[in-house]
């Protein structure tokens, strides 16, 4: 059972990530996407930003944590869930949009070329991805977990193997400029 997975070092996660969430990515999103467009969201974990995409979105959320699925499920019933797995992307659906937010780090730099060549085959036409990683280089894991950094030359070269259009944008969530996000097009 991995850290994700396991309710004790999940919650110590829930209880980290206290006072940080997506609000001004979706802000950001939102200048991009239409309001009531189809939003698929990796790695929800605890479903904080999957509850604000749920406001202007048809959002569906998906983790590879059956915990955090059941600890969403059990408060809210009707919300559209799937064991999803971000590399392999078992799924037939399409969506205008695949969203993470400090998920596909956790991923080796072939795992996440695998990913996007997988998103493209989920995206309705014209949709796009936004997704979120923390800035710097090298790879460190943590409690079983994989850490890769990307820079802005990184990331547009990964993406620009699958997406036309790469926009690579610097933010702060810790630290000064300690994050990027990309909005990619096909
Ligand atoms: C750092 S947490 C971020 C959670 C959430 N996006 C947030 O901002 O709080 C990383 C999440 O990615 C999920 N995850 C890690 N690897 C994954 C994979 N290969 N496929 C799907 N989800 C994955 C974990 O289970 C965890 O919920």
């Amino acid at each position: 059972m991995g850290f994700y997975d396991d309710e004790e070092t999940a919650l110590q996660y829930i209880a980290m990530a206290e006072g940080y969430d997506g609000r001004e990515l979706i802000e950001v999103l939102r200048n991009h996407l239409q309001d009531g467009s189809s939003v698929l969201e990796l790695g929800m974990g605890p479903g904080v930003d999957l509850t604000m995409l749920e406001n202007h979105y048809l959002a569906t959320g998906s983790d590879i944590s059956q915990y955090f699925l059941d600890r969403y499920r059990d408060s809210n019933a009707d919300a559209d869930l799937m064991f999803l797995d971000a590399v392999e992307l078992e799924t037939e659906r399409k969506f205008d949009c695949i969203y993470s937010n400090k998920v596909l780090h956790h991923l080796a730099n072939d795992q996440l070329a695998l990913s996007l060549h997988r998103q493209i085959d989920c995206l309705t036409d014209g949709g796009l991805v936004f997704h979120s990683f923390w800035r710097g280089e090298g790879v460190e894991e943590h409690h079983g977990l994989k850490f890769v950094y990307q820079s802005e030359d990184s990331l547009r070269e990964i993406f620009g193997v699958s997406f036309g259009k790469v926009e690579v944008v610097s933010y702060t969530e810790m630290e000064s400029d300690d994050s990027l996000y990309v909005v990619a097009r096909v």
